[in-house]
């Protein structure tokens, strides 16, 4: 396939953060040319060719199809949602990257990694997969930059919106642990600003909070000040959440990385401040 300098974003459809959507809208303003890659044909993927990328479908998990989709790009954007297959992913991505050669990596991270080591890794086997990803990067000699987000902003609505909306209350096991939680969309804009002009990020790391640490009593308030009427926290055990998330039905390695983040909030894990979306867009995080 003919090099015109595509760059390529994975996970482009969007679920949750919809970080890979965001980015492919940002470089398409900025005139560069995107290919998103998308699991299935759908509604997302049209939305995603109306603005002008080329929607490629693939399954990141399938060498062959990961071969296919970067052929011809020359930048790649790796992240996908929170799956068991996360470090299989990655692998296959090196490995594919590094035959096909590519000039930048960008690789989403989580920001636990950075309290991670073989001595304290965690529950969640997300953040081991991420740590353990992160070293293969390491190993394979590509030109990587890797993104350590803290939890997303985004990430709080389908936590806190069923109890908020009935109960007027925000339902979670963090006790008064502090967090710093960033906007999806703050994430995309570095992860956009690396792959315009990727050269003075080559092997960097960055961390990416909001601008504030602030307990769920300090959430809480912003939600009433949002919605214009009260909204509290209720701090609950850690089991009970973990029941109410397996009413939910959600696959067993999505549940046990939420368990593990409420453990690590009420620990003061995500009590963290970090410079990194200023530091990459020349503008400071959003609230
Ligand atoms: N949420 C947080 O608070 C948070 C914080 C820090 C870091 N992170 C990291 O951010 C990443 C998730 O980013 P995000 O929220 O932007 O992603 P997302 O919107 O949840 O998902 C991105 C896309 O990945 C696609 N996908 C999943 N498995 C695939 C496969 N095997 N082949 C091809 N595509 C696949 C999904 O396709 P379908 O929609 O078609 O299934 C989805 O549209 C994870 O690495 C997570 O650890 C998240």
């Amino acid at each position: 396939m003919a090099d015109d300098g595509r760059i390529l974003v994975t996970g482009a459809a969007g679920q949750l953060g919809a970080v890979g959507r965001t980015v492919c809208g940002l470089l398409l303003d900025r005139g560069l040319p995107v290919r998103a890659m998308v699991r299935r044909e759908d509604d997302r993927a049209a939305a995603l060719r109306a603005v002008g990328a080329e929607v490629v479908v693939g399954d990141l998990l399938e060498p062959a199809d990961v071969y296919r989709v970067v052929s011809g790009c020359r930048r790649v954007y790796f992240g996908m949602s929170v799956s068991a297959g996360y470090l299989e992913a990655t692998v296959t991505m090196a490995v594919v990257a590094r035959e096909v050669g590519v000039d930048a990596v960008v690789n989403m991270s989580q920001m636990t990694v950075s309290q991670m080591s073989i001595q304290n890794t965690t529950s969640s086997g997300q953040q081991r997969q991420h740590w353990l990803s992160e070293q293969a990067l390491a190993w394979s000699g590509l030109p990587v930059v890797t993104i350590r987000p803290t939890m997303f902003l985004e990430s709080f609505s389908p936590l806190a919106a069923p109890t908020v909306r009935n109960r007027g209350r925000i339902v979670v096991p963090f006790g008064r642990g502090k967090t710093s939680p960033v906007a999806a969309a703050d994430v995309a804009r570095v992860v956009a600003a690396i792959l315009a002009d990727p050269r003075p990020h080559l092997g960097r790391i960055y961390e990416l909070t909001g601008p504030r640490s602030q307990d769920m009593h300090g959430v809480a308030r912003e939600f009433s000040d949002a919605l214009n009427r009260e909204v509290t926290y209720s701090d609950i055990p850690a089991e009970d959440w973990e029941r109410e998330l397996k009413k939910l039905g959600l696959p067993e390695h999505l549940t046990r990385h939420l368990v593990t983040m409420g453990e690590l909030h009420r620990a003061g894990r995500y009590d963290r401040l970090a410079d990194g979306v200023e530091r990459v867009t020349g503008r400071p995080a959003m609230r």
